[in-house]
């Protein structure tokens, strides 16, 4: 499959991946990259029979969060599209789920981290796909030669999160969509807390991250555990929100992110955790703030989608 239709230039492969960008000059990125590269790598390689799970529940997420009624209806969506670009595929479940769906197109799975020798590995025999290294913020795509952007919970790990969707946004063929999510901005403690302790996670090695994340993990399971409901006053000036609510969840939206979830598993919920606190870049958005960054990207709503943890939607280039 030749893909000098959609780069700037012909692009070196190494192992079955493009390589379209190395690493980041800049020190945050290139921490991020590390950690995905880490996390990616461990999690694929010791959490064989967990992976699927998350990917199911992934897969489901993704159609609610981006408005497709089901499989069908996104399979459907992708079914004219030419090429399609899974914008920070991580291990490449999604692009590969996209190929699945439409045989007809060409899926490029982009990620800046090792993942993305995993993900070329495990899905070679896939003619329709294929995966290249590189920065989603510097894509060397050309403009407007992409059909349907995918950027499902990345853009707040690149640097300058306004500039990485002005970029996806140039590669985009006019009138089609890019879907994209961040992560919504949680009470001002939990914040607090998260922006103080990212400084920290610099200094610190991405095993001991992930001891961290496992001690949160064990935290948020004995919480649970407990099965408590309380009722909580509204404390507007500190955005905690009041109502009835499990012990474990009130923590966890208004003062440390302890995920534990049953049903994904222990590495998966650790994971999580180490997903949350160990990337240097990882910014949160108000409802508004996102939407003012889809308007400076001259791109329209399809679709908005907000919920405690996160905002998402599909945006029509103008
Ligand atoms: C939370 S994971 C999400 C992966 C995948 N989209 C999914 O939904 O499973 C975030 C991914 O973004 C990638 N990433 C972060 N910054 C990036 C950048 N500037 N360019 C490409 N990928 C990036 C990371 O390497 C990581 O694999």
């Amino acid at each position: 499959m030749s893909i000098d239709k959609i780069f700037l230039s012909e692009l070196p492969l190494i192992n079955g991946v493009y390589i379209a960008s190395e690493d980041s000059d800049l020190e945050n990125q290139s921490q991020t990259n590390e950690i995905f590269s880490h996390k990616w790598i461990k999690y694929s390689q010791e959490q064989i029979e967990e992976q699927e799970r998350l990917f199911k529940f992934q897969k489901e997420w993704y159609l609610d969060l981006y408005s497709f009624e089901n499989e069908e209806d996104l399979a459907q969506y992708l079914s004219d599209k030419e090429y399609v670009l899974d914008a920070g595929c991580g291990l490449g479940y999604k692009a590969k789920w996209f190929a699945d769906l439409s045989p007809g197109t060409t899926i490029i799975g982009m990620d800046f981290s090792d993942a993305i020798f995993v993900a070329a590995t495990k899905y070679k025999d896939i003619g329709n796909l294929l995966f290249v290294k590189g920065d989603i913020a510097d894509t060397k795509i050309k403009d407007n030669v992409i059909s349907y952007v995918s950027c499902d919970q990345v853009i707040h790990h690149t640097e300058v999160p306004l500039k990485t969707m002005q970029e996806l946004t140039r590669i985009l063929q006019k009138g089609q969509e890019l879907a994209t999510y961040v992560y919504a901005k949680k009470a001002i403690p939990r914040e607090l807390l998260d922006d103080y302790f990212r400084e920290r996670t610099k200094e610190i090695s991405p095993d001991d991250m992930w001891k961290m994340s496992e001690q949160l993990t064990l935290l948020g399971r004995r919480l649970s555990d407990l099965n408590i409901e309380i009722e909580v006053p509204d404390i507007p000036l500190l955005e905690i929100k009041g109502g009835k609510i499990d012990l474990q969840r009130f923590i966890y939206w208004n003062f440390l992110k302890c995920f534990w979830n049953e049903d994904l598993g222990l590495n998966t919920s650790i994971s999580t955790n180490y997903d949350w606190y160990a990337p240097s870049n990882a910014e949160r958005y108000t409802l508004q703030e996102f939407l003012k960054m889809i308007e400076d990207s001259n791109l329209e709503n399809s679709f908005v989608h907000s919920e405690e943890a996160c905002h998402s939607g599909r945006f029509k280039k103008k």
